[in-house]
């Protein structure tokens, strides 16, 4: 079964580099970016582990936890954590949950059987603390992902929760933003006192609000 945006994220209990996980207490009131990674011992993998942990603190300056998910053994996984502190320069700092039996990835879709009948693909989940989807990526298993954007939409995300706007193209943090189109010129005046540029009458550019 497929997990979607607006779903609440299945709950699980499975082992990780940190202990016995189960998913929702872990979670807490936090965000969550939930990752898969295809093999222990992989190029790609290792790479991506490391980005994420020299990431920690963008994370948790976001009020985000990080977990990432492979269905490889947990001793096999100390063994790895080495690795990746050695070549990335960077020590593991968030959980890895070994789903060896693969109930976990499973339950969240991350075995594409035309991909590979026995590897997860690079699943992202982004999920929010009422525990529910906000954002699902896959990528293929030869291509790493960009960290940076899966930050850059958590900033989005809960910018969005807080202000009626959305955020258009390659948006960064601080840059304007379009005002929600469900506000109406009225509204706006109140939301928007420094005004916004109607571009057309659906497309009104405002300067990022609370920055
Ligand atoms: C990698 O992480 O390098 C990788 C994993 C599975 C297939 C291809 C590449």
């Amino acid at each position: 079964m497929s997990v979607r945006i607006g779903d609440i994220a299945p709950d699980f209990e499975q082992e990780s580099t940190e202990g016995k996980i189960r998913f929702h207490e872990w979670a807490g009131g936090s965000w969550v970016v939930l990752f898969s990674h295809p093999k222990n011992f992989t190029p790609v993998c290792t790479t991506e582990l490391g980005a994420v942990a020299k990431l920690k603190s963008e994370f948790d300056k976001r009020g985000v936890k990080v977990i990432g998910l492979s269905v490889d053994e947990l001793g096999n996984h100390d063994k790895w954590a080495a690795d990746i502190e050695e070549t990335q320069g960077a020590k593991l700092n968030f959980p890895l949950i070994a789903d060896t039996d693969r109930s976990v990835s499973d339950k969240y879709d991350m075995i594409h059987p035309n991909a590979s009948d026995t590897l997860t693909v690079r699943s992202v989940f982004i999920i929010d603390p009422n525990k529910k989807v906000r954002l699902t990526l896959t990528y293929p298993a030869a291509t790493g992902r960009n960290f940076e954007e899966i930050l850059r939409t958590i900033d989005s995300l809960q910018l969005t929760d807080k202000y009626s706007v959305a955020t258009p193209a390659d948006w960064e943090q601080g840059e304007d933003v379009i005002i929600a189109p469900s506000v109406s010129d009225e509204a706006a005046k109140e939301k928007f006192p420094n005004g916004w540029k109607t571009l057309k009458p659906y497309l009104r550019v405002t300067e990022q609000p609370g920055k």
